[in-house]
Parts: structure tokens; sequence; C-alpha cells
């Protein structure tokens, strides 16, 4: 499949994408000693996205923030519980109880060929499906003991090929792995 599913996400060292709680204020702690204009590559990482898709838990966090921040990029949220997006979300937004199988051929179908998968239980069911290509992971300099894990059981091994590290003078490490 020639589709492209990536990962660009931030974890704690211990490997928690949020506490348990699902707050993620030690990471927007950690961002805000970021030196303004810097932004570890993440627009360079969105120019080349066409639809993000993520867990109806982050959708739910995103929904919290003060601005939508996604501008007019195509956003599929998938859930199993939601029948209908809450009143005011973007048109944007669509709503899928799909296997990622299922997802990543319908998207393929309409000519989308990057997406950013978010939210750690659906990365989790992506990377489970084989269908995860390539990751980038910053470590924030934290160890949090508990929280949402990035990674959760597999029935195999997923073997990666490391691409690049980069180390920020602010202590942000971030690595990139293609899936073999
Ligand atoms: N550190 C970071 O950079 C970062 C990035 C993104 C998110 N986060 C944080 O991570 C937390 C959310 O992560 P999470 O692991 O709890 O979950 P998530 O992946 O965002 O959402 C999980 C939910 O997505 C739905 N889902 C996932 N796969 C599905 C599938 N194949 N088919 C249908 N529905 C599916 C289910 O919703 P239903 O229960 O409705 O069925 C599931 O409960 C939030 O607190 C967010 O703030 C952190």
């Amino acid at each position: 499949m020639s589709l492209r599913c990536s990962v660009y996400i931030a974890t704690s060292l211990d490997g928690f994408i949020a506490r348990t709680d699902g707050s993620i204020d030690w990471l927007m702690q950690a961002n805000a000693g970021v030196p303004s204009g810097e932004d570890c590559g993440y627009a360079a990482f969105m120019s080349t996205i066409n639809t993000i898709v993520m867990g109806r838990a982050t959708f739910e966090q995103v929904l919290s923030f003060p601005e939508w921040p996604f501008g007019s990029m195509p956003i599929v949220v998938l859930s199993r519980t939601l029948h209908a997006l809450p009143v005011g979300v973007p048109e944007t937004v669509r709503l899928f109880n799909a296997s990622p199988r299922d997802l990543v051929a319908q998207l393929a179908s309409e000519g989308v060929d990057r997406v950013y998968v978010d939210g750690g239980k659906t990365i989790q069911s992506f990377l489970a499906d084989g269908l995860i290509t390539d990751l980038t992971i910053t470590l924030i300099p934290v160890v949090l003991g508990s929280g949402l894990p990035l990674f959760g059981p597999l029935d195999r091994d997923v073997a990666l090929r490391h691409v690049s590290t980069t180390a920020f003078p602010f202590g942000f490490v971030q690595n990139t792995y293609h899936v073999v």
C-alpha cells in the first residue's frame, strides 16, 4: 500500500503520552521552555500530511484547546462510541467507526498519500495492523512514572530502521524511525 501512515508524537522518557487522566500539563510546561521560532520539525512534517487520523480521546483533548489548531486540514476521528460530532466542530472533521485497514483503504481511494496518526490507542491499533510506516518520537526530559502509554502489546515485534536523531539544546531528543 503506497499510503504512508506516520506518527509524530512527544513522550516522557518513560514512554507516556499523557498522564493517566489524559492531561499533558508536563508537555505544555516543557514546550514553554522551547525558544520561539523552534517547532522541532512540526511545520515541515505537517506540510507533507493530507489527513490526520486521531482517536476519540485525542479529539476530545483538542476540543479543549482555546482555538482549533488544524486549520483546513482534513481530520478523521475514530470512535466506536461517538455517533455524532459535537455541534460547532469544523466541517473538515469526519467521524469513522472502522478498522484501521478499512480506513486506510478508504483514504487511499480518496487520493490521500500521507496520514498523521495520533493518539496512543489509535497508534497502537495501526501498528498492530502493520500500517505505520514511520515514527518521529520526541522524548521530553521528564519521567512521569505512570500515564497513558504510546505503545502496547503486539503479537509480533515491529522492526525499525533508525533514520535520525536530533538532540535539541533545550533537552528534547527527537528520534525518527522507518518501519522495516
Ligand atoms: N504527547 C503527545 O504528543 C500526545 C499526542 C496526542 C495525544 N496525546 C494525549 O493522549 C491522550 C489520548 O490517547 P489515548 O491512548 O487515550 O487514545 P486515543 O487513541 O486518542 O483515543 C482512543 C479512542 O479512539 C477510538 N479508537 C481508536 N482506535 C479505533 C478503531 N480502530 N476503531 C474505532 N475507534 C477507535 C476509541 O474511541 P471510543 O472509546 O469512543 O470507541 C478509543 O477509545 C490524550 O490525553 C491526549 O492529550 C498526547
